[in-house]
Order: C-alpha cells, then sequence, then structure tokens
C-alpha cells in the first residue's frame, strides 16, 4: 500500500519545513502529521517521510520506535493509553490497567473485536501531580479510580 499526504496535510509539512532550523527537527512533527493523516506510522509512511526530508527510513524508524506516542500498527478509534511509571504506579496504576483490560476484555497491546478501543501501557504522560492518568486520543484523564474510568469507557461505547 502506498501512501500520500493529502494536499492539506502536504500544505502543513511544507509550513513545517519552514519553521525548525533542519530537516533532522522535522522528523518529529512529521511522524505526527503522518499518525493523523493515516491513523498510524506504517513502513510505507516512514519510507515516504523519509524521501521527503531526504534522509534515510532508518533515522525515521528509530525516532518513530523510540517513542510511545507514536503508533507503529493501528490503533482502534479509540487509543486508551494508561501511564505506568512511577507517580501513577505508586497510586496503583497497574491495577488500574488491569481495570480498563478487564473492562474492554483485551490485555495491553490489543485492540477490542469491534475495532473500537485498542489498551497501551505508556510511560509517563507528563501530568504526574494528577495521577494516576490515562489519555484517550488527544484527552486527559487524570486522578483516575476504578469508577471514573468506568464512567469515562462508558460514555465511550
Ligand atoms: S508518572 Fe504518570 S503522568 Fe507522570
Amino acid at each position: 500500500m502506498s501512501v500520500i499526504f493529502s494536499d492539506t496535510a502536504k500544505a502543513e509539512f511544507d509550513r513545517l519545513l519552514t519553521r525548525y532550523p533542519d530537516k533532522e527537527a522535522v522528523i518529529l512533527p512529521s511522524l505526527h502529521l503522518a499518525q493523523r493523516e493515516f491513523g498510524f506510522v506504517s513502513d510505507e509512511a516512514i519510507v515516504y517521510i523519509a524521501g521527503l526530508l531526504g534522509v534515510s527510513p532508518a533515522q525515521i524508524e528509530g525516532v518513530a520506535t523510540f517513542y510511545t506516542m507514536y503508533n507503529r500498527k493501528p490503533v482502534g478509534k479509540y487509543h486508551v493509553q494508561v501511564c505506568r511509571n512511577i507517580a501513577c504506579s505508586l497510586l496503583g496504576a497497574e491495577h488500574l490497567i488491569e481495570h480498563v483490560a478487564g473492562r474492554l476484555g483485551v490485555l495491553p497491546g490489543g485492540t477490542t473485536r469491534d475495532g473500537k478501543f485498542t489498551l497501551s501501557q505508556v510511560e509517563c504522560l507528563g501530568s504526574c501531580g494528577t495521577a494516576p492518568v490515562m489519555q484517550i486520543n488527544d484527552d486527559y484523564y487524570e486522578n483516575l479510580t476504578e469508577a471514573s474510568i468506568d464512567a469515562i469507557l462508558e460514555k465511550l461505547r
């Protein structure tokens, strides 16, 4: 499958090129753009971005696999990312991840059969003061409890 940016995304990519000092610096925002445009960062998207930036696909892949916010495989309509780093962990993240897994019927890394939810465990989401925290698509949910998780997931079902 070949991937190519829409006209809107290509215009945004061209704007990125003017905003950053060098092509390496454009890798991160380009990957965000690709994820938004294609749903996840496929091998094809990596080769495509590498071609646009004139850098090696391996360089792009190294960045894409280093950061957990880039999805290297398709995710569900809602990507539920529960933080398991230290602050969240001290406040029960492990138990909450198990709770979400039980509610969704998938293990971390899995996607529900209807394609609606993917569950991931991630490292610090940068909101340690409001731990435990999860991110679903672009939204943060903080000070989580089993009850608040149930209410959030119920709304999205
Ligand atoms: S440890 Fe969970 S947000 Fe920082």
